[in-house]
């Protein structure tokens, strides 16, 4: 008897863990799976490097003082229009310039560059 418990016991550990097993596998494989109904334009391969989302970026470093995506002033200067060339506008987001501080310990070169290029195309709206 004791025998037996010990097997039945065994047995639904080891399907247990099948199941858990065949769970995870199931969730790579939707991963690894195109979306349903791409079509093979959209399932084309990507580019080598993802284009950064300079706006998102944006958004979470620098909306706090330059608002409304860098269109309004706030407690930094409106950033549409600026008189900077796109290379000090790099040097100003890598060094900073008080109250404004310095991205380069947590920016890479090429999402501050991005970030350069997104304010250079911004349009004065005039405000
Ligand atoms: C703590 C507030 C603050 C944050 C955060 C901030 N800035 Fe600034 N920024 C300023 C201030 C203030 C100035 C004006 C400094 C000066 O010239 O005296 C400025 C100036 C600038 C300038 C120069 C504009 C010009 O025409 O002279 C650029 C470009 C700029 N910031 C970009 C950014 C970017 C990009 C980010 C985010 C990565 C950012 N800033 C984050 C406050 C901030």
């Amino acid at each position: 008897m004791k025998f037996a418990t010990m097997r039945t016991r065994l047995l639904l550990a080891l399907s247990a863990s099948i199941a858990v097993g065949m769970m995870a596998s199931a969730n790579a494989a939707e991963d690894a799976a195109p979306a349903a109904g791409a079509t093979a334009e959209e399932a084309a391969p990507a580019p080598a490097k993802p284009a950064l989302n300079a706006r998102k970026l944006f958004a979470t470093n620098c909306s706090w003082c330059h608002q409304d995506y860098g269109m309004k002033a706030a407690d930094g200067p409106k950033l549409a229009g600026t008189s900077l060339t796109e290379a000090e506008v790099i040097d100003r987001i890598t060094r900073g310039k008080t109250p404004m501080p310095g991205f380069r310990k947590i920016m890479t070169a090429d999402q501050i560059e991005a970030l350069a290029k997104y304010i250079k195309g911004l349009k004065d709206p005039g405000n």
